[in-house]
């Protein structure tokens, strides 16, 4: 799959996941704008990671957005992909999360989205061939996560941005997709129940056991890239508005919300007549919530 011509944005891409998008990119044939927040990580990456050129930004506002899409055009003449792939954990429970813990987070997610995803949108309809949009979103954006609200609202809001952006940018045959990852990065060693998981291999040198890449779908980094490869090739210009999951040895199209039961009353619905349908009518089939734990095979 060749990507040859093509120009392409990776928000921090410094490391981890970013890094692994922005190599693969390259390695298709790609130009790539890496970015991340401190030079010398940003250095470390151009190096790795052929045709690049870096910019040291904290996306979040419109004037690092626009610095991101003039790097492009001033290197390699046009920008057709961007990557929205920065991002923070600053995890509490509600009643311990400060309004800073809240800001910060939503401030690199969903805000940084939202303006490189402007700033791109804007130069791509200028060029008038199309271009490809890649969010990134979350599991715990899909269900909820403990100790995640700041996150689990921003990753929420970038998937409803992605299905906003699809309508609003079909016309102009710029795709607008969610990728929703799994892998073993700095950001997943912080979460309790993968840890151990990811110590383990990492102190073996083991990858990790066939049952947590394909019933977690946690894997390496390298497991994700495919899927951002082919999101950005020609292959994938008429998939858009989707939020699709990647892992290990998982591939996977998250549904979107839709009304699932529905019941009706001539006149509407009062508090009382709610209670008392509740438990034969749309009480049945309540939803569950919350990303579940890790769970070993039975030995
Ligand atoms: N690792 C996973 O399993 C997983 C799961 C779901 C979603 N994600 C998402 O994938 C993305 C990458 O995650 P990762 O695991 O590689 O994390 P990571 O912490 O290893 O890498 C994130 C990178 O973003 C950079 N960054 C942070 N704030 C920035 C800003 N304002 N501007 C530019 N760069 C900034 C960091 O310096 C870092 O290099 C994040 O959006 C994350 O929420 C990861």
């Amino acid at each position: 799959m060749t990507l040859a011509g093509k120009v392409a944005i990776v928000t921090g891409s410094g490391r981890g996941l970013g890094l692994a998008y922005a190599k693969a990119l390259a390695a298709a044939g790609a130009s790539v704008v890496v970015n991340d927040v401190d030079r010398a990580t940003v250095d470390a990456a151009v190096a790795e990671v052929k045709n690049s050129v870096g910019v040291t930004a904290a996306v979040g506002d419109a004037e690092s957005a626009d610095s991101l899409v003039r790097a492009a055009v001033d290197a390699f003449g046009r920008l057709d992909v961007l990557v929205t792939n920065a991002g923070i954990l600053r995890d509490r429970v509600l009643w311990k999360m400060t309004d800073d813990d809240f800001d910060e987070v939503v401030r690199v997610h969903l805000r940084g989205t939202f303006t490189c995803a402007r700033a791109a949108a804007i130069r791509m309809r200028e060029q008038g061939e199309g271009g490809r949009i890649i969010l990134i979103s979350s599991p715990a954006g899909q269900r909820g996560n403990f100790g995640q609200t700041n996150y689990a609202a921003a990753k929420a809001g970038i998937a409803a941005m992605a299905r906003t952006w699809a309508m609003e940018l079909a016309r102009a045959e710029i795709t607008v997709n969610a990728v929703v990852p799994v892998a073993a990065t700095a950001m997943t060693r912080t979460i309790p129940a993968f840890a151990p998981l990811i110590e383990e291999s990492e102190r073996t040198g083991e990858p990790l056991p066939a049952w947590v890449r394909r019933d977690e779908g946690l894997g390496s980094v390298d497991d994700v890239t495919g899927l951002v490869v082919f999101l950005a090739s020609d292959a994938a210009r008429d998939i858009t508005g989707q939020a699709i999951g990647v892992g290990g040895d998982r591939l996977a199209l998250w549904a979107h919300p839709q009304e699932k039961t529905v019941a009706f009353r001539d006149g509407g619905w009062s508090a009382s007549a709610i209670a008392a349908g509740w438990a034969s009518g749309i009480g049945q089939e309540l939803e569950g919530y919350g990303i579940p734990a890790p769970k070993p095979p039975a030995a």
